[in-house]
């Protein structure tokens, strides 16, 4: 039994997600192959009895790897069971960390040909020391106009791990 896990990340916070899934399902003996969307191109899914997609976004979007990744092998992924999860800093407020309440999470699902089997959303990392300056400014702009952490000597992680340690448990009950 082996599961396909595709990832697309800037700053390595959906990686981490998606790492600390492969080691849940491996625990449970799934065998899981781990891959970065922006170097996989074509990839058949034939092989994976079940695939799994999570993506961050960033000022808005998720990465265009995501949607060409979802366009080339469509067909492939609704024969399948498969997951998506997207990863941002709204979903630091509990009530944006669903599907139905994330607009990035939202909006995707609505536009995607992909139906996946299961979606949730994770909330990310802030990171401000680590980002170039003008990024800083803009996120920490961000923040203030939704109420968040400004002091850009910080850094927060925010990702839920039981919820994420949740998300795999039904991963390997679908
Ligand atoms: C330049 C930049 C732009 C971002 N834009 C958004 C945004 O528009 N909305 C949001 O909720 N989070 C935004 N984020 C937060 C990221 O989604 C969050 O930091 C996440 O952990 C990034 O995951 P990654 O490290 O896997 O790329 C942004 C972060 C950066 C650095």
């Amino acid at each position: 039994m082996s599961y396909l896990l595709l990832y697309s990340t800037q700053d390595g916070q959906t990686k981490k997600i998606i790492t600390r899934i492969a080691e849940n399902l491996r625990r449970s003996g799934v065998e899981c192959d781990l891959r970065d969307l922006a170097t996989v191109k074509q990839i058949s899914l034939a092989p994976y009895q079940k695939v799994m997609v999570g993506a961050s976004i960033r000022y808005g979007h998720f990465n265009s790897v995501l949607h060409q990744f979802v366009i080339c092998h469509q067909k492939q992924l609704n024969q399948k069971t498969t997951a998506f999860f997207g990863v941002n800093l709204t979903a630091r407020k509990p009530e944006k960390r669903t599907a139905e309440t994330n607009a990035y999470v939202r909006k995707f699902l609505m536009k995607s040909p992909w139906r996946p089997d299961l979606c949730n959303v994770f909330a990310g990392a802030l990171l401000y020391p680590r980002y170039r300056w003008l990024d800083r400014i803009m996120i920490q702009f961000i923040m203030r106009m939704s109420g968040g952490e400004t002091d850009t000597t910080k850094e927060i992680e925010y990702t839920d791990w039981a919820q994420v340690d949740r998300f795999s448990n039904e991963f390997l009950q679908i």
